[in-house]
């Protein structure tokens, strides 16, 4: 039987958990945002906030829409105050032991149909689930930065996945606006394992090139028209994602390539993470 999703819960609210919040509310969803700090949560409901004010600045939403959005996204610290969500989505920090204790701790706190769904997009979902009474309620849905605009969501099917499982996070990907794919539980699922390697080239080819980043993203751009750039995007994304993921592929199929460059692991240590932080390959 299908599962009806009316209320959606999302697990750590930076970029990527603000930016699945904001599209659950757009959806018309009862959204739960939970943070370790109250403070942080404020934080990305102002974010929510501000990029729904543009929308109606710039005549794609109504203003009642807004508010009607605003209205439905309840914030809280507490993961006991997920218990009545229908699928908790999680956004949490890139390391298997916090989600090991948070997926724990949902579990505990939610109904025993509810699903518990993973953003991860560096760690194995089967992973993540093997940490639970009932894996079969785990499944991944990997979004893209930045979320409310990039149309993908791929939908990992773990090898514990129920059906039920899978198909109603298919369909709630739809239900957000997006176009799910699916996956299997495989290193980087689909793009992740093309776009890693792919913007590690890219990096390589300024030092073998002596390209500036203006250069080699002008090429990029209207030479294989990229909606951005590899430097801007990797800007984006942030060094450390990308590191991090980069590594994390690289430790499992061990290609060289998907191994992060040198020059990206100095900009790391230097804490030039890209957006986030003033500096990357441009600054801000
Ligand atoms: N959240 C919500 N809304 C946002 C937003 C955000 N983070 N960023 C921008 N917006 C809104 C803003 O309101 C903005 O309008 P204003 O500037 O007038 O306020 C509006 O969206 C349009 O923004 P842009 O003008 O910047 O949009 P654009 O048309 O230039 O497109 C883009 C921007 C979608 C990012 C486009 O450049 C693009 O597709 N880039 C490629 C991005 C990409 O490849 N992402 C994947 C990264 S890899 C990844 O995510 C995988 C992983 O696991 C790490």
């Amino acid at each position: 039987m299908a599962r009806e999703i009316h209320t959606v819960g999302v697990v750590g609210l930076g970029a990527m958990g603000s930016g699945i919040a904001q599209l659950a509310l757009e959806a018309g969803f009862d959204t739960i945002g939970r943070e370790v700090e109250i403070g942080r949560a404020e934080a990305a409901r102002d974010r929510i906030a501000h990029f729904l004010t543009r929308k109606v600045e710039k005549g794609t939403l109504e203003q009642s829409a807004h508010d009607d959005a605003v209205a439905r996204l309840r914030l809280t610290a507490d993961v006991a105050d997920l218990a009545g969500c229908d699928i908790v989505i999680e956004a949490a920090f890139e390391d298997l032991a916090v989600k090991h204790a948070l997926f724990r701790e949902l579990e505990a706190a939610v109904g025993e149909d509810t699903i518990l769904a993973t953003n991860t997009s560096a760690l194995s979902v089967t992973a993540i689930a093997s940490a639970l009474r009932h894996p079969e309620r785990v499944c991944g849905m990997h979004f893209f930065n930045p979320a409310p605009l990039m149309p993908l969501v791929e939908i990992v099917r773990a090898e514990r996945t129920a059906e039920d499982v899978f198909e109603a996070a298919f369909a709630l990907g739809s239900k957000l606006g997006k176009t799910p794919i699916r996956c299997t539980d495989t290193p980087g699922f689909v793009v992740n394992r093309v776009l890693i390697p792919l913007l590690n080239d890219c990096v390589r080819v300024l030092d073998e090139t002596g390209v500036t980043p203006e250069d080699l993203d002008a090429g990029m751009k209207y030479g294989a028209g990229w909606p951005m750039g590899p430097c801007a995007l990797l800007d984006l994304v942030g060094a450390d994602v990308h590191v991090h993921a980069s590594e994390a592929l690289y430790e499992k199929l061990r290609e060289p390539r998907m191994a992060p460059p040198a020059r990206l692991v100095r900009m790391l240590q230097a804490g030039k993470l890209g957006r986030k932080t003033g500096e990357g390959f441009y600054t801000y």
